[in-house]
């Protein structure tokens, strides 16, 4: 029996629900929990505030240089700070929503913020999610799942979510913009997203979040008892 802390690594696209299986995951087994795309949000939500371009990798990785972002565990969601501020609810607005996919291009941008993920996952026992973990930032992670669900489903997923935080978009408008951000995840130049080769792909439209978590429980406990 191997009850070492091993590494698990989950991706997928836009609105998949890996945020919410993996903080479950990591509860399950003690882990620590670290969503990466909000590092990207709030490396956004920075440069939206000070109006920098979002596009001048020099501009962002400057700034990102002095930016520290941390996170703290919250009761319903991971708490995510920006210089010591919470940002939590302020990343997930549509202007950071809509913008993201341009800073996450930045070759320069992605180099630290992967060296950032690397260090916080370097002891293991942690659950990652992202677009590009199994791939690049933990390529020799133990456990490697890809979250797909339909475009309907995942919609349909953020608008409720939405609903919840008393964000109003309407459900076509969220339907373009989740292709629209899939579309520039998968053709970006650097680490676009893609399945590593080695990752189980689980289909999630038609599951519920227990069998999720259940599915990916299942694959820790194998990798711990071989
Ligand atoms: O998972 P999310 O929607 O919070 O991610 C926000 C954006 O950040 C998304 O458009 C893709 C990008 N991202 C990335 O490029 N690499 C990651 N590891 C995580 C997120």
């Amino acid at each position: 029996m191997n009850n070492s802390k091993l590494q698990v690594a989950i991706d997928g696209p836009a609105s998949a629900g890996k945020s919410t299986v993996a903080k479950l995951v990591a509860a399950r087994f003690s882990y620590i929990y670290c969503d990466t795309g909000a590092m990207y949000r709030s490396t956004t939500l920075k440069a939206l505030r000070l109006g920098y371009p979002l596009d001048d990798e020099k501009v962002i990785l400057d700034m990102l240089n002095g930016t520290e972002i941390t996170f703290e565990p919250g009761e319903k969601q991971q708490k995510v700070f920006l210089d010591g501020q919470e940002v939590t609810n302020d990343i997930r607005q549509e202007d950071v929503t809509n913008n993201v996919s341009t800073v996450a291009s930045l070759g320069a941008v992605r180099k630290e913020l992967v060296q950032r993920q690397q260090d916080i996952a370097a002891k293991g026992g942690i659950v990652m999610d992202g677009r590009d973990i199994g791939t690049t930032v933990l390529p020799n992670a133990e456990v490697k799942i890809f979250l797909i669900a339909s475009v309907d489903e995942r919609a349909d997923r953020r608008f409720k979510d939405n609903a919840e935080k008393g964000i109003h978009v309407p459900l076509e408008q969220l339907k373009k913009e989740i292709e629209e951000r899939d579309y520039k995840d998968s053709h970006r130049a650097v680490s676009p997203l893609t399945k590593a080769a080695d990752a189980k792909e689980i289909d999630t439209t038609s599951m519920s979040i227990d069998q999720v978590v259940d599915a990916i429980s299942d694959e820790i406990t194998k990798k711990q008892t071989l």
